[in-house]
C-alpha cells in the first residue's frame, strides 16, 4: 500500500473541515433606471453543516438577494458562493437546477405550494423530481408536521400555518444539506409562526441540514445557534 502524499493529505484534511457553504465577496448590483444599485457590496458568509443562522437587516437591505444568490435562483456579478466543494457561481444552468432540487430546500414567505396538487403531491414534489422520493422519511414528515389528517387536502383548504409546514416538509422531503427560507413565518400570527419555526428547527436537527433564515424578528432569531445583520451591503455579527 502506498502511504497518501502530503498533498493528498492535506486536500483530504481540507474537505474535512470545509463549511458546507462559503460565500467570499459576493456582489450583487440591480440596474434600475436612475443606474446601477449595489445591493451586496462584498458578502463574506460561512455556514457550517448543522448550523442554523438567522440573516437579519433592515427592509432593502439585500436579505433575499443574497438568499436568491445562496439558492441558485440569481446571478452574482462577482465573488463566489462554494457549496459542498462546489462553485455555484460557475455552474451551468442544468447543474444549478440539479444542485436546487437535490442539495437545497428553499421556504417562502409566500408559501408557494402548487394549487392543484393534494398535500401529500406537494410534500412529495420536489423529492420526486430530485428522483429521492422515500416514503418513510416521507411519512414521518408528514406526521411530525402534524399533516395526517390533511393529505388529501388542497392548498387552499389550508390555514396559513397548515401550508408553511406543508412547503417545510416539500423542501426537506429530498433531504438538502442546507435549507434556506426567507421569512418563513412572516405572513403568520406569532402561535402560528412559532410552531412552524419549532417544528422547522427540530427537523433541521433531525435531517443534519444547515439552516439560513431571513427574519426580522430578534425574538425568533434567537432560537437559531447563530445571528448576522447585512448593513450597507455586508455583514456584520450581531
Ligand atoms: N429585481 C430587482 N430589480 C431592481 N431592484 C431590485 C430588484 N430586487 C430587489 N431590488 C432592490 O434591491 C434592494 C434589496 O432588496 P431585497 O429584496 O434583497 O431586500 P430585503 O433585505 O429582502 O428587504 P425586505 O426585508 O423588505 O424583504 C432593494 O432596494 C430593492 O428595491
Ligand atoms: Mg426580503
Amino acid at each position: 500500500m502506498h502511504a497518501p502524499s502530503i498533498r493528498t493529505e492535506a486536500a483530504l484534511l481540507d474537505t474535512l473541515s470545509a463549511p458546507l457553504l462559503r460565500v467570499v465577496n459576493l456582489r450583487k448590483s440591480y440596474a434600475t433606471p436612475q443606474g446601477a444599485l449595489p445591493v451586496l457590496r462584498g458578502v463574506d458568509l460561512s455556514l457550517a453543516a448543522g448550523e442554523t443562522l438567522a440573516l437579519m437587516g433592515e427592509s432593502g437591505s439585500g436579505k433575499s438577494t443574497l438568499l436568491h444568490l445562496i439558492g441558485a435562483l440569481d446571478d452574482a456579478d462577482g465573488g463566489e458562493i462554494l457549496l459542498d466543494g462546489i462553485n455555484v457561481t460557475g455552474l451551468s444552468e442544468h447543474a444549478r437546477a440539479a444542485l436546487r432540487r437535490e442539495t437545497i430546500g428553499v421556504v417562502f414567505q409566500q408559501f408557494n405550494l402548487i394549487a392543484s396538487l393534494t398535500v401529500a403531491e406537494n410534500l412529495a414534489f420536489q423529492a420526486r423530481l430530485a428522483g429521492r422520493l422515500d416514503p418513510q422519511w416521507q411519512a414521518r414528515l408528514t406526521h411530525r408536521l402534524g399533516l395526517d389528517d390533511l393529505v388529501s387536502r388542497y392548498p387552499e383548504q389550508l390555514s396559513g400555518g397548515q401550508q408553511q409546514r406543508v412547503a417545510v416538509g416539500r423542501a426537506l422531503a429530498a433531504r438538502p444539506q442546507l435549507l434556506l427560507a426567507d421569512e418563513p413565518t412572516g405572513n403568520l400570527d406569532e402561535a402560528a409562526g412559532d410552531a412552524v419555526l419549532a417544528l422547522t428547527l427540530e427537523l433541521v436537527a433531525e435531517t443534519g441540514c444547515a439552516f439560513l433564515m431571513v427574519t426580522h424578528s430578534a425574538r425568533l432569531a434567537a432560537l437559531l445557534s447563530r445571528r448576522e445583520r447585512l448593513v450597507a451591503g455586508a455583514l456584520a455579527t450581531s
